[in-house]
């Protein structure tokens, strides 16, 4: 089933000798000030798609769920797109962000995608582009509009630079690429200040299917590739803490520039043509034993829920920590949570650890309440899913109470454990020093 393109990007990832330096691009708008951005989870009771009515349970089945909708995203885009209809597979991202597009200020609700690079915000009568003073469409002859790869639609060079674009996989929006003032709002124990970020090229987007008729108000792309936040506006370093859980204060942050750094375990970012977040695995191991080694490439994904291993690295994770449980094992869901046992936490607390060895000898052992899921009716689920696509993905749940930061400079993602709650409650220090 692998397109050649798929193909050569698992080579990629799986060959140490391609990694390179990370390049970067022509649209610099230098960040003067460091910045930090509240990350809001979907499911928490801040986000604008919370769900009062879903149970916990619900909301761990239906964020299973979306981490394979987002696997399918993933391989939609390192395959260029033609193999898969996006149709099939429902939105999938998870974090939400808010900021201004200025002037006067529009407050944008908006997904971010670390899988793509793309930033547009819904149109009228969300964002109304002849009230804004400093906003102006890009004609397609541009090279920004160029950058837009498959999704440019237009084709005389004096018309206004349109695309058609997917973004939460099978959202469709269509419209004109554009620019505009952004202004970010960073809260703090000391209050709440404005940070102006200058102008970004975002796509104006005047037509979205139906799954966007939600409360959000568009995506942010922040992959490496041209048109993405990070490359517009110069940022080098990035990184986020997230809390588990969702909802507590001063919940989850990504912070961006200088202060952004990590001083944890490293492991080379290898570069590959769609420009996602791909670093190289050496092998996964239970307790002590190594249960499988063979270097691959996975791909390290905010975007996307929990973590998805191809059969042949999860499999034997499942059969080692089978071993383990002492308390009845349950039927497991297929394709999603496949080993459930009758326990809560208390349980998991004598179960090994499940270690992930990054190459570079960086090694990321993830907290028990994140190796396992705890259902209410006292039944916890290994919290590792089965990739049926070839892709490996290291997702967000398991990178909760993780510093983990990304380096472009030095083409390095980092991490260290940290207890995050703790750690962003002093987000002023930490930006603002
Ligand atoms: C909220 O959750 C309930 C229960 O799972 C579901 O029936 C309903 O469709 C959901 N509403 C939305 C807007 O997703
Ligand atoms: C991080 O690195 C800096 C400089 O190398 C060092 O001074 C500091 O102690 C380190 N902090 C931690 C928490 O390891
Ligand atoms: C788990 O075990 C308890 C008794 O220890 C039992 O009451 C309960 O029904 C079991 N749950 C499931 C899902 O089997
Ligand atoms: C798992 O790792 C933690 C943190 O390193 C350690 O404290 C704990 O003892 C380990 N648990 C087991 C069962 O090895
Ligand atoms: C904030 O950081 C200081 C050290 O700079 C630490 O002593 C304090 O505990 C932190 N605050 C919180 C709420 O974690």
């Amino acid at each position: 089933m692998a397109s050649p393109f798929l193909s050569a990007l698992i080579l990629f990832l799986v060959s140490s000798s391609f990694i390179l330096p990370l390049s970067h691009s022509s649209i610099n708008i230098p960040v003067n000030d460091a910045f930090a951005l509240r990350l809001i989870h979907r499911d928490s009771p801040h986000s604008p798609f919370y769900n009062h009515s879903m149970t916990a349970h619900n909301r761990r089945l239906a964020a299973a769920h979306r981490s394979i909708s987002s696997l399918h995203h993933l391989l939609f885009r390192v395959n260029g797109g033609p193999e898969f209809s996006p149709k099939l597979i429902p939105a999938s991202l998870e974090y939400v962000i808010n900021f201004y597009v200025v002037t006067p200020p529009t407050h944008v609700y908006a997904f971010i995608d670390t899988g793509s690079d793309f930033i547009w915000i819904k149109g009228i009568p969300f964002f109304d582009p002849s009230k804004s003073s400093t906003y102006a469409n890009l004609l397609c002859d541009s090279g920004l509009c160029n950058d837009l790869g498959i999704s440019k639609t237009c084709k005389d060079l004096q018309e206004l630079c349109t695309y058609q674009y997917v973004c939460a996989d099978k959202a469709y929006t269509s419209g004109v690429l554009s620019r505009d003032r952004f202004e970010f709002e960073l809260k703090n124990p000391a209050g709440t200040s404005i940070v102006n970020v200058g102008f970004v090229q975002f796509g104006y987007s005047k037509v979205t299917s139906s799954e966007f008729t939600g409360k959000e108000n568009g995506c942010v792309g922040l992959n490496y590739d041209d048109l993405s936040l990070i490359t517009q506006l110069g940022i080098k370093k990035f990184s986020h803490c997230l809390t588990i859980p969702d909802d507590l204060v001063p919940g989850s942050y990504m912070y961006f520039g200088l202060n952004a750094v990590v001083n944890g375990s490293q492991t080379s970012i290898v570069q590959n043509p769609v420009k996602i977040y791909a670093v190289g695995l050496e092998g996964i191991s239970v307790g002590d034993q190594m249960v499988e080694q063979n270097v691959e490439g996975i791909i390290i994904d905010s975007g996307t829920a929990y973590t998805i291993l191809r059969p042949e690295l999860l499999q034997p994770i499942l059969d080692k920590m089978k071993q383990f449980i002492k308390k009845p094992l349950l039927p497991g869901i297929p394709g999603l949570f496949e080993l459930c046992f009758n326990g809560t936490f208390d349980d998991v607390r004598d179960l090994p650890n499940v270690t992930f060895h990054f190459v570079g000898g960086a090694d990321f052992q993830p907290i028990k309440e994140t190796t396992f899921v705890e259902i209410a009716d006292s039944v916890c689920r290994l919290a590792f899913l089965r990739s049926s696509l070839g892709l490996n993905v290291f997702g967000n749940v398991q990178m909760r109470n993780f510093w983990v930061g990304y380096d472009l400079e030095r083409g390095v993602i980092s991490f260290q454990p940290e207890l995050c709650a703790v750690f962003n409650s002093n987000v002023s220090k930490i930006i603002l020093k």
